[in-house]
């Protein structure tokens, strides 16, 4: 039994930080990784963190996590909206999926209101800023550990 949360993060997301922070405020991407590996490992469990602008490289993680990892948090950023690829590979996902946002996007730009990995995810944090990351990792938890009781 894999012990293994994989956080996986979307595009421009490494430029947290200075970034639009009236959206997604001040912190780094680097710390936001510290409090889910912070969070992870209160409850046992370890974190993995892949950050990167290219949709592939996202579909690739998720196919290699479907063997080595217990669940997965996805901030999918802009391929929120946009990408069917990152969709299905979740889709073939067979643990718990928490869809993550620092931001709420329904309260922005009526583009951001749909969301392509909402169907495939068990639950979504949204709109907590960098709490999300603490909250994200203790709901995948508690699925995780739902599942195996
Ligand atoms: C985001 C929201 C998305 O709409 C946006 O494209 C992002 C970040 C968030 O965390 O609030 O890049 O996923």
């Amino acid at each position: 039994m894999s012990s293994v949360i994989l956080l996986l993060s979307g595009p421009n997301l490494n430029l947290l930080g200075n970034r639009e922070p009236e959206h997604y405020g001040t912190e780094t991407l680097e710390h936001h990784v510290r409090t889910a590996t912070e969070a992870a490992a209160t409850h046992g469990f370890e974190l993995e963190h892949l950050q990167s602008n290219h949709e592939g490289v996202l579909i690739d993680a998720v196919h290699a996590a479907r063997a080595t990892t217990a669940g997965i948090v996805v901030n999918a950023a802009s391929f929120t909206h946009s990408s069917w690829g990152l969709h299905d590979a979740l889709a073939a996902y067979v643990g718990p999926i928490v869809e993550l946002h620092l931001s709420n996007p329904d309260s922005r730009e009526p583009w951001r209101r749909t969301s392509v990995i909402a169907p495939v995810a068990t639950g979504c944090i949204s709109g907590f800023k960098g709490a999300g990351y603490r909250l994200a990792v203790e709901a995948i938890v508690g699925e995780i550990r739902g599942r195996r009781s």
